[in-house]
């Protein structure tokens, strides 16, 4: 093999009551990443599609990722990249994840050797420390796996895949406004009491009991973030207004997609999930804000080989 091309999903993070550690792989977009081996030695990023961001290997969160990756398992051959960047910076869908996922699994596919996914995670998550200011790996999970992931415990890479049911349906809006996870991250940076710790440990253990159970009436009162939404919120426009509107239409719950300004809802269905997509948009159109609006089902494959 001398070069692939790879997809990798775009995802929601934390999904209200597991910061940092829930998240679910989208099927609507991924970044797609072309990679050529080349007898020149090195990491090189030629050109980036989609997004004003650094092709320097040592400011790029994919060649960051890489060049993780070449340390602990180095190879004689140089790499030559191309990103195509489907999942926009800064939009709390997983965008830094994408890149980062694509680029190890990437050149690890490449090089055809038989490293776990699991063993990858480690360097995808160096690239995302770059990104945000702090080790976690709730986006590239699910980029990784796809599905429903829960990561237990990062340091000794005990991640789950968790069963959902199967007539789940996420709704997106995308308020095309950027918000850096780094910078947020620092004001939600707080003291937490031990009231919220208990109702938001006991929503994740709920939450879990009804994907495992396909209790959806469960699902839904567990769908509760008692840590960052109210410190998150005012950052993105009419969200309280966004969130009423899906549990209006029907949601079975909404919240901040990881650190925002993106926000999804969960649908049973894919006919609640357009209606709450058409109520976001009805709401939004108020604004001068430019957005999308999309319907993902969970992707379970999550990053892959579309050409070789
Ligand atoms: N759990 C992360 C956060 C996701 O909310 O800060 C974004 O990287």
């Amino acid at each position: 093999m001398e070069s692939i091309k790879v997809v990798s999903p775009s995802s929601v993070a934390n999904v209200s009551c597991g910061f940092d550690i829930l998240g679910i792989c989208l099927d609507h977009t991924g970044d797609e990443m072309l990679i050529k081996k080349s007898k020149i030695p090195g990491l090189r990023i030629l050109k980036i599609n989609g997004a004003d961001i650094s092709t320097k290997i040592e400011k790029n969160v994919a060649g960051i990722a890489a060049k993780s990756y070449l340390k602990k398992y180095p190879s004689r051959f140089g790499f030559e990249i191309e990103i195509i960047k489907k999942v926009s910076v800064g939009s709390g869908l997983g965008s830094s994840a994408s890149s980062a996922v694509a680029a190890v699994y990437g050149i690890n596919y490449l090089l055809e050797r038989n490293i776990k996914k699991i063993d990858l995670i480690n360097h995808a998550v160096v690239g995302e420390a770059y990104a945000s200011g702090q080790a976690h790996a709730d986006n590239i999970a699910p980029t990784m796996f796809g599905g429903f992931t829960l990561v237990r415990d990062l340091s000794s890479l005990d991640i789950l895949k968790l069963p959902y049911p199967n007539d789940i349906y996420i709704t997106i809006i995308h308020p095309e406004i950027e918000i850096k996870t780094s910078m947020v991250r620092e004001i939600t940076n707080k003291k937490i009491s031990m009231n919220k710790v208990i109702k938001q440990t006991a929503n994740l253990g709920g939450l879990i009991s009804g994907l495992y159970s396909n209790n959806y009436e469960l699902i839904s009162r567990c769908l509760v973030d008692e840590i960052v939404e109210e410190y998150r919120a005012e950052l993105i426009p009419d969200y309280y207004l966004l969130k009423e509107s899906a549990i209006k239409n029907g949601a079975l719950g909404c919240g901040i997609s990881g650190s925002g300004p993106s926000i999804f809802s969960m649908s049973k269905g894919k006919e609640t999930a357009l209606k709450v997509k058409i109520g976001f948009e009805e709401i939004f159109s108020n604004n001068k804000i430019k957005f999308k609006t999309f319907i993902s089902k969970i992707n379970n494959e999550g990053v892959k080989v579309i050409e070789r």
